[in-house]
């Protein structure tokens, strides 16, 4: 089977992407942690979509993990990932984390606007951590689009903000969730579920579907099994402010067992 060229360092990404552009060709670039689903396909599918170059970046990247968190056993599968993309991409970019971090490095990206609340009030560090290795890896690859799922919806309004605030010329493109037979939306992190928490894993989807409102999903998430709730919270979509008249939407995190898991969708 086919397997896109693997490349570690800026200088080669830089190379295969000068010579992309050469020939007129435009790049598209999926960031993500590895430990590829179908979810990830589905981004890269995206990607071809609006350009004829597909880059796929498969970096697990430690400053958006706190010390506590699952950063040391945050599933890594480098080979498996290539055999899962074959032709769907034409490079992946697998840097070390001094290559992203070299030593000494003492930059970070943060951001206030649709970083505030929401994840950061349980996950501090997440954000500054996203948008600094996102800008990396913009300013790496110079791409002229990026494709973003929307189950990290926070976030890719986070990545809009960041390109939007630092002028960098590419385009963000969002890519709707993927989600399992049961309506579980799809994430690397799923794979840690036990069979009797996958079970409750799929109702939240069904919870957040049928929400009357944040305490009745509350509510309903914790007689489901899960065993904490962080958040349910309606927001405007475009924003995360407040509701207005626009478009709204429902965004939810808990837990089961050790497993965090979130969700949204339209409200
Ligand atoms: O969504 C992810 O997988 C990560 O947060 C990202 C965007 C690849 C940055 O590390």
């Amino acid at each position: 089977m086919e397997t896109p060229e693997i490349v570690t360092t800026i200088a080669e990404l830089r190379a295969r992407v000068a010579s992309w552009r050469a020939q007129g060709q435009r790049v598209g670039l999926v960031p993500t942690m590895g430990a590829l689903h179908e979810g990830h396909l589905f981004l890269t599918e995206e990607s071809r979509k609006h350009a004829e170059r597909t880059i796929v970046s498969i970096f697990v990247n430690p400053t958006q993990f706190a010390p506590h968190e699952d950063f040391d056993r945050y599933p890594r599968a480098l080979e498996a990932d290539a055999g899962k993309l074959g032709r769907g991409a034409d490079l992946i970019f697998a840097p070390t984390v001094a290559q992203m971090y070299p030593r000494g490095h003492a930059t970070r990206i943060e951001i206030a606007g649709p970083a505030l609340g929401l994840e950061t009030d349980f996950r501090p560090h997440f954000f500054a951590g996203v948008a600094t290795v996102v800008g990396k890896l913009l300013i790496a690859a110079q791409p002229d689009i990026a494709v973003f799922g929307e189950k990290d919806y926070q976030q890719l309004l986070v990545v809009r903000r960041l390109v939007t605030d630092l002028a960098l010329p590419v385009e963000i493109v969002g890519s709707p969730i993927v989600r399992e037979p049961d309506g579980l939306a799809m994430s690397s992190r799923n794979a840690y579920l036990k069979p009797a928490e996958r079970a409750v894993a799929g109702k939240m989807n069904v919870i957040l579907r049928s929400a009357t409102s944040e305490q009745q999903a509350t509510q309903a998430l914790l007689d489901a099994g899960f065993d904490s709730v962080d958040y349910v919270a309606i927001r405007d979509a475009a924003t995360l402010g407040a509701v207005g008249d626009g478009p709204k939407r429902i965004l939810a995190a808990a837990k089961i067992g050790a497993t965090r898991l979130i969700d949204n969708m339209e409200h």
